[in-house]
């Protein structure tokens, strides 16, 4: 029996990866991709999601469009990572794949009230609006979720978007404070370990190689992506974050972890956003997620080369 998912993202060319993983796997039946303003805004992320999808092949599965701005902020976005698109680095054609009319949120709540309780786990990986906003509307569905596997946070790593806090968390932190203290089982992606998994050129020229369309896709948003990381970091690859969220569900035994409390930052002036991960338990709190901490990069990268190379 595949494992039912929602993937909630704001594409973003690792979201896209993230996207194409998903629907390359049938292990996973992906019930809908659900947009979320993020880095770009939400009319980008709604016509990226579409065009994703359509780029699979797989009509099939529905996009919605959420929430398009954060719980009680102002949107945040990161055009000079991901472009002004938010997928730079090829050019894909207007999508026949419509927009469901059906708002984000309803999706979700509906899909969690209609499958089996326990049987729906949630993807996140752009800012938490849509599901916070979903656990606020209907606080029925909350306890219905398998388990949230989200990208965001950091601890080791610190922040990518202000020195305290990762880009996810940080556009809505409310609404990760909602998502951190639902109760509902949570495995975190936080910088820590989505930084080890960088993309190498001899990795990038395999995909661009493939005899399909989705591989040389791959290889152009990894070509503009990567400049960003290249130029802050120094480093020679580009950290393929959201992808780690469904190489988890696919692959558990590629990435390592540590049950820990984690909260969320909402007030500070110079740490707003942060996810205080007590990874060295001091504080006496209770855990409440799965943090990672390490993968196998050769196993997360041989098994996304795998999968993409299986698209059309
Ligand atoms: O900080 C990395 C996260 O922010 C990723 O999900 C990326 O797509 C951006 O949304
Ligand atoms: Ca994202």
């Amino acid at each position: 029996m595949a494992q039912k998912i929602i993937i909630d993202t704001d594409p973003g060319q690792d979201d896209a990866v993230a996207i194409l993983l998903a629907l390359a796997s049938p292990e996973l039946q992906v019930l809908g991709v659900t947009a979320v303003a993020g880095n770009v805004p939400l009319s980008l992320t709604a016509l990226n999601a579409r065009k994703v999808v359509e780029l699979a092949g797989r009509a099939d599965v529905p996009v919605f469009a959420g929430c398009d701005a954060p719980m009680v902020r102002l949107l945040v976005t990161a055009e000079h990572v991901h472009g002004k698109t938010g997928l730079d680095g090829i050019d894909l054609p207007e999508p026949a794949l419509p927009l469901q009319d059906r708002h984000a949120v309803d999706f979700i709540i509906d899909t969690l009230r209609r499958e089996p309780a326990g049987t729906v786990t949630l993807v996140p990986i752009g800012p938490l609006t849509n599901i916070a906003t979903a656990f606020q509307r209907a606080p029925d569905v909350v306890a219905r979720v398998q388990r949230i596997v989200l990208m965001g946070g950091a601890y080791f790593e610190v922040g990518n978007i202000t020195p305290a806090a990762e880009f996810n968390i940080y556009v809505d932190p409310e609404a990760a404070a909602i998502v951190f203290g639902a109760g509902v089982p949570l495995v975190v992606m936080p910088l820590d370990v989505t930084h080890a998994a960088l993309t190498s050129r001899p990795w990038v020229e395999g995909m661009r190689a493939l005899p399909n369309r989705c591989g040389p896709a791959v290889a152009g948003w990894t070509d503009f992506f990567e400049r960003y990381d290249r130029e802050k970091y120094g480093s020679e690859g580009a950290p393929l974050h959201d992808p780690c969220t469904i190489a988890w569900l696919l692959r558990p035994d590629l990435f390592s972890g540590r049950e820990i409390n984690v909260e969320i930052e909402t007030q500070g002036e110079f740490t707003l956003g942060m996810t205080v991960a007590d990874w060295w338990r001091v504080s006496g709190r209770a855990p409440n997620a799965l943090f990672m901490r390490d993968v196998d990069a050769a196993g997360f990268f041989d098994l996304l080369r795998d999968r993409i190379a299986r698209l059309p």
